[in-house]
């Protein structure tokens, strides 16, 4: 009986620092694992892209009576790469006008590379070609068309992989809205500089 206690005493101990052996390699792991993560983190210092609209006009519009609209809808868009580190390949661009929350435009953009504290500025037309408009739609562009400016909205959808020094991400999809744009039939009025939001 007394030597069936003694062993029931010593067993937890030494179950129990066992346990403690791994609990302590375990934390010290992650603890490693996320100094690494801060040294590079701190080494990269990812700043967010920046976006905007610098210029944006009308051309060849026409919207006929039975609502349907051809146009050409012409914008600069900058995009700024704020990160010393970080560079970034654009490699799919898709950019969409809405109207009133109808999608009257389409277009691509030319996959391009960006490097590091770049700022690239690209030229999109969005055209209008003979898209149907709904009669609430029409009838408030008309309204638009008079006062001078119509508001647009401007979706982009880009398939990005970022690079740092040798290695290169995963491809990622970056979210880019812009708007509402008061987009004037005149290139030489003002137009307001827009910033975009972006969602990666
Ligand atoms: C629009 O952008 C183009 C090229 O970026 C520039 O030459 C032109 O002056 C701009 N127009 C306006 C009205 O800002
Ligand atoms: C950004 O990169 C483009 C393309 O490589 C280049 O044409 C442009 O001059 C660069 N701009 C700046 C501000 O470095």
């Amino acid at each position: 009986m007394p030597i069936t206690t003694r062993q029931s005493q010593n067993a937890p101990t030494r179950r129990l620092s066992i346990g403690k052996i791994i609990a302590i390699i375990f934390l010290a792991l992650i603890f490693l694992v996320g100094l690494a993560f801060l040294i590079a983190w701190l080494t990269i210092r990812p700043k967010r892209l920046v976006y905007s609209i610098e210029n944006a006009s009308i051309q060849n519009y026409n919207l006929a009576n039975n609502g349907h609209l051809k146009s050409d809808f012409m914008f600069t868009i900058r995009a700024y790469n704020p990160n010393g580190k970080v560079s970034i390949y654009y490699d799919k661009i898709e950019a969409k006008a809405y109207y009133d929350e109808e999608m009257i435009g389409f277009n691509t953009i030319q996959p391009f590379y960006q490097r590091t504290r770049n700022v690239t500025h690209m030229a999109l037309n969005l055209p209008a070609k003979d898209v149907a408009l709904s009669e609430v739609a029409a009838r408030d562009m008309k309204m638009e068309k008079i006062r001078g400016r119509i508001d647009l909205e401007i979706k982009i959808k880009a398939k990005v992989r970022f690079k740092v020094g040798k290695l290169k991400s995963r491809h990622r999809t970056l979210r880019i809205t812009c708007g509402p744009l008061k987009v004037p039939f005149s290139m030489n009025k003002n137009f307001d500089n827009t910033r975009c939001d972006v969602d990666l």
